[in-house]
């Protein structure tokens, strides 16, 4: 199983035997250009080359859209891996024996404890599946589904239940199968009678089924699933009219509901083979969308699609097609959307079914054609929200056109990709009959919620706002490592001003010092996502400093830096003493003349020292 524990050494060693270069190669064809090598970008779309590998440092980097990392981040981008599985699989062709870590104490007893939780809840499921299908308790059940159509098969493949309508079916069998009631409560499958914060009394009642009941009463059960195929929780519809209609499982260690999918265990192999896959609404939407042989199709759990459903969905495929009531609600919901694909790079189309509809009603009506019609022409979700944006704006007055200018630049600059984005400008452009460069100084001077780093670094050439000296440092520090115990011994990071800057000194710092040599794969695991674009810049260029000159430079970068600080620190005592004169008898001016005297004696002291030699 692709889970458990690596050591970090098995990754370092993992890291130190694959060769990125090659494991690259597998997915895009590469040139030698000086150090580096190039190829055209697997992570999105573009005609000239600026995807990055270095060899030496084994890391890649893309200049136009900003991705990088290290050879198992690679693997984890292209989609197909997780943090595991990429090391199962470079361990494989590396020919790397996996010995895992003895997970410590606490995290073993996490384990079982989750262990224990999944048991529960495979016990409730074998319950209420058991019930549905072989006990005359489950009639109810089975004539619902069966005035709903929905397939024996289907109730088979999603382990469909029910459960009864009565107050304490699931807690007696969670007795008989000696079951800790506390556990099953915080999974949210019972609830206890009375609120009571005795201890005592909550320890008596521990196997007492006169202190507890069952959450779910008569309602069709809904299993969900991990990608394990183990169930995290449950949804349940009532049988018959009532509410609420439908309820879920409490969040829990092991249920997310902004995480989870329903029917995606089932769905992704499809998904993948299609590359596309359906998000629905509901749960016998879901089923019905598979009994119909549309099975890469997965349902939320009556939450709003959040970005962390996109990201596993990303890892099967980048064709989302949403399906949303025609309502306004629903329409406010595909909007809500658009921003977390266009982050995501995945692009989601929407389709709408006529008023009163969804997929389940639609497709029981006999229309699987109408719909596949309906999947065929789905609509981008960002033509959706343009379209929208001229019906609730008047296109044609000039208030109006501010308005769709404004909504739909906030909307474009999400849009990762040049091209795509450079087209969508267009577009807005000419039905609003005003210039592009007007749009694109719109997205210039509006801030961004969430900014990506490589269209920042577009944006703003590096050395306008960042120290020339101290980025030269860092540069010498990542081409010549031999010179950190130098850099160290002066301590200059400690004066340096950028903090983007001293934080990223500090971390190579760091890992010089603990490993000797500066690993830059640990590096891009540690850092942040600035630290990291910075790094990458950095090092695919060129060093351009010849050996003789390295040290004369970092010594001239470092007077500069050293000088600089100085004057700063005694313009701020200036400053000081001055606040301090204003406001009189306030003491404290002796200590801060007194401050003023040693730094103008440490002053002259640095100048002479830095005499240039001979
Ligand atoms: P709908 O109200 O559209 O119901 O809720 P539905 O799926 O069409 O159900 P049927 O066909 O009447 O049986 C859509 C989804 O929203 C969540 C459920 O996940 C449901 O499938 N929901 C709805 C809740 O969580 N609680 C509710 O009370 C209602
Ligand atoms: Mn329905």
């Amino acid at each position: 199983m692709a889970n458990g524990f690596l050591s970090e050494e098995k990754i370092s060693e993992i890291r130190d035997r694959a060769s990125i270069l090659e494991v690259v190669s597998d997915y895009v064809s590469l040139k030698k250009t000086g150090r580096n090598h190039k190829g055209l970008c697997p992570f999105h779309s573009e005609k000239t080359p600026s995807f990055m590998v270095n060899e030496e440092k084994q890391i890649f980097h893309c200049f136009g859209c900003g991705e990088g990392g290290d050879v198992f981040a690679f693997l984890m981008k292209t989609g197909h891996f997780s943090f595991p599985e990429a090391a199962e699989e470079l361990a494989k062709r590396y020919g790397i024996k996996l010995l895992r870590r003895e997970p410590s104490p606490l995290e073993k007893k996490e384990m079982a404890k989750r262990e224990v939780l999944f048991r529960i809840n495979q016990t409730a499921s074998d319950y209420f599946h058991d019930l549905l299908t072989q006990k005359r308790e489950g009639e109810a059940g089975r004539k619902y589904l069966s005035q709903r159509s929905v397939s024996e098969q289907i109730i088979r493949e999603h382990r469909l239940g029910y459960s009864p309508e009565r107050w304490d079916g699931l807690v007696q069998r969670l007795i008989e199968k000696k079951v800790p009631l506390e556990l099953a409560r915080e999974l949210g499958l019972i609830l206890p009678k009375k609120k009571v914060g005795d201890s005592t009394l909550r320890e008596s009642r521990r196997l007492d089924s006169t202190s507890w009941y069952d959450a779910f009463r008569k309602r069709i059960i809904f299993p969900i699933f991990d990608l394990h195929q183990r169930i995290v929780g449950f949804g349940g519809r009532l049988v018959g009219e009532g509410e609420p209609k439908y309820i879920n499982s409490s969040e829990s260690s092991l249920y997310h509901k902004g995480e989870v999918l329903y029917g995606l265990q089932a769905a992704r192999r499809y998904a993948s083979e299609r590359d596309g896959v359906i998000i629905v609404e509901g749960y016998f939407d879901l089923l019905t969308l598979h009994q119909y042989g549309l099975k890469h199709s997965v349902a939320m759990l009556g939450t709003a699609l959040t970005a962390k459903h996109i990201r596993t969905l990303r890892r099967y495929t980048k064709n989302v097609i949403t399906v949303f009531d025609p309502d306004p609600a629903g329409i406010q919901a595909a909007l809500r959307a658009l921003p977390l694909f266009l982050e995501e790079e995945v692009t989601g189309k929407a389709v709408l079914l006529p008023e009163g509809e969804d997929p389940d009603t639609f497709l029981k009506k006999g229309n699987l054609e109408g719909f596949e019609k309906r999947l065929a022409e789905a609509i981008p979700l960002i033509d959706f929200f343009f379209e929208w944006l001229m019906k609730t704006h008047d296109p044609k007055s000039i208030d109006g056109k501010v308005s769709i200018a404004k909504e739909g630049m906030a909307m474009i600059r999400r849009i990762p990709e040049k091209i795509r984005k450079d087209f969508y400008v267009r577009a807005m452009a000419e039905r609003l009959d005003i210039k592009e460069s007007g749009l694109y100084e719109m997205i210039r001077s509006t801030p961004r919620e969430r900014a990506r780093p490589a269209e920042d670094l577009k944006k703003k050439p590096p050395e306008e706002s960042l120290p020339k000296s101290e980025e030269i440092v860092v540069r010498l520090m990542v081409h010549h490592p031999e010179l950190i115990p130098t850099i160290s011994g002066e301590r200059i990071l400690d004066e340096f001003e950028s903090p983007l800057l001293k934080r990223l000194g500090q971390g190579l710092e760091g890992i010089f010092q603990k490993k000797g040599k500066l690993d830059f794969t640990e590096a891009l695991e540690g850092f942040n996502e600035g630290l990291k674009e910075r790094l990458c810049e950095y090092a695919f260029q060129e060093s351009g400093v010849e050996g003789d000159q390295r040290e004369r430079i970092l010594k001239d970068c470092i007077e500069k830096i050293r000088r600089r600080k100085s004057k700063k620190d005694e313009s701020d005592l200036l400053r000081r003493i001055k606040e301090a004169e204003r406001q009189k008898g306030g003491g404290g001016i002796e200590a801060l003349l007194m401050e003023r005297q040693e730094m103008a004696k440490r002053e002259k002291g640095r100048l002479k020292g830095s005499l240039p030699k001979g």
